[in-house]
C-alpha cells in the first residue's frame, strides 16, 4: 500500500539548519527511516519535498485521485512555515477529502514563537504529531497503517 511523506519549505535543509531545534538527521536519512520503518508496516512509503506551496497542492490533488481509486493509503505532511501561513493548504486537504493527511512538525511549535502557534493545516488533518522529531514520522505512518488494518509489530 502507498503512503507519501511529503515534506515543504527549507526541510530539504534538514542536518544543516538549526541543528538546535531540528536535530542533524539529514532530509534523506529522515525519507530513508521513513522508508524502511514504513516497510516493516507493510507500506510502500514514496518521498517528497517541494519549496512551494502550489507543488506540495499538486501533489495532494495527485495523491486525492490515487487515494479515491484505491491505489494510495494516505499522506504524512510536514508543511513547514507554510502550516502558519496557508489557506491554500486547508483548502487543498479538505478538496481531496477524504485522503487522510497527518500533519507533522519536528519541533513543538507551540514552545515557540507565537506566530508558529496557529496551524491552517490542524483543522483538516486526520492528526497532527508535535515535537517529537523524525519519531512523529514514523508514528504517522504507524497510524495510517492502523487506520488500513494491517499488522503493526
Ligand atoms: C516545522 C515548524 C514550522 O514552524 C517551521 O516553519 C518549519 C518546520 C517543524 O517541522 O518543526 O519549517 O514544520
Amino acid at each position: 500500500v502507498r503512503v507519501l511523506v511529503l515534506n515543504g519549505p527549507n526541510l530539504n535543509l534538514l542536518g544543516q539548519r538549526e541543528p538546535g531545534v531540528y536535530g542533524c538527521l539529514t532530509l534523506a536519512e529522515l525519507e530513508a527511516r521513513c522508508r524502511s520503518y514504513g516497510e516493516a508496516l507493510g507500506l510502500q512509503v514514496e518521498c517528497a519535498q517541494s519549496n512551494h506551496e502550489g507543488v506540495l497542492i499538486d501533489h495532494l490533488h495527485a495523491w486525492g485521485a490515487a487515494h479515491r481509486s484505491g491505489q494510495a493509503l494516505g499522506v504524512v505532511f510536514n508543511p513547514g512555515a507554510y502550516t502558519h501561513t496557508s489557506i491554500a493548504l486547508h483548502d487543498a486537504i479538505k478538496g481531496v477529502e477524504p485522503l487522510p493527511v497527518i500533519e507533522v512538525h519536528l519541533s513543538n511549535v507551540h514552545a515557540r514563537e507565537p506566530f508558529r502557534h496557529h496551524s491552517w493545516v490542524a483543522p483538516v488533518a486526520a492528526g497532527s504529531i508535535i515535537g517529537l522529531g523524525v519519531e512523529g514520522y514514523l508514528l504517522a505512518l504507524q497510524a495510517l497503517a492502523w487506520r488500513a488494518g494491517l499488522r503493526t509489530k
